[in-house]
């Protein structure tokens, strides 16, 4: 069984990042299962509690990422931006650097769900390119972003679902990264890190 980290970059009780996680958690192909971490558990990046200081939450964020085969994140954009926990999670996943870090690798996707009914697409440019800074393997087909997101869940006999147009979309987003870790679509950012890292040598 393969695994699939899925994150929500919203805190709040009542999210609509989270409901999305929730629905991209319990949609996923045959073969695959979904794993979570809670990422308001991770204190604010401080490089004095790295190596023996590490706190034990950290610790436990990275384990989830190791063990994942690919990563999907659903975020809120605030201020034309991803959140600082979103960062800040980021910030900590992307060290020790050497040999290589949690992301490298690793593939990803992600989907901004917002209430407005315009914006969202900065977000999802921010944390893909982070992603890939960071030696991941972003997902680029095809960028999604779900506006008026307060608008498209429905009931689907108890279980919550996505109205038609935005399941379509949302189950296209699942299917991407599936084929990308069906293909190894990491290994080439693998392979750029281990170049990167041998030229620092
Ligand atoms: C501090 C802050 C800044 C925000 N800035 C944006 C923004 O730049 N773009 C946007 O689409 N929505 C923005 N919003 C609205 C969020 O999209 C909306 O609150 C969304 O529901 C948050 O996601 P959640 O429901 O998962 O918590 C902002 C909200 C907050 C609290």
């Amino acid at each position: 069984m393969k695994k699939i980290l899925v994150l929500s970059g919203s805190l709040r009780k009542d999210s609509l990042n989270t409901r999305l996680a929730g629905y991209i958690a319990t949609n996923l192909p045959d073969g695959y299962e979904a794993t979570s971490f809670d990422i308001g558990l991770i204190p604010l990046y401080n490089s004095d509690l790295e190596g023996d200081n590490t706190p034990p939450n950290v610790q436990h964020f990275r384990d989830a990422l190791n063990t994942a085969d690919g990563v999907f994140w659903t975020s809120p954009e605030y201020n034309y931006a991803i959140p600082g926990v979103v960062k800040n999670a980021i910030d900590w996943a992307s060290r020790p650097m050497m040999p290589k870090n949690s992301i490298v690798g690793k593939p990803m996707n992600a989907v901004i769900a917002t209430m407005s009914p315009t914006n969202g697409v900065r977000a999802l440019a921010d944390i893909k390119r982070l992603w890939n800074n960071c030696g991941g393997y972003s997902v680029m087909v095809y960028d999604t972003v779900l506006q008026a997101a307060h608008t498209r869940f429905v009931d689907e006999n108890g279980a919550e679902s996505l109205e038609p147009i935005a399941k379509k979309a949302i189950d296209l987003c699942i299917g991407n990264l599936v084929s990308a870790i069906e293909l190894n679509a990491g290994a080439t950012s693998l392979a750029n890190w281990e170049a990167l890292v041998a030229s620092m040598k």
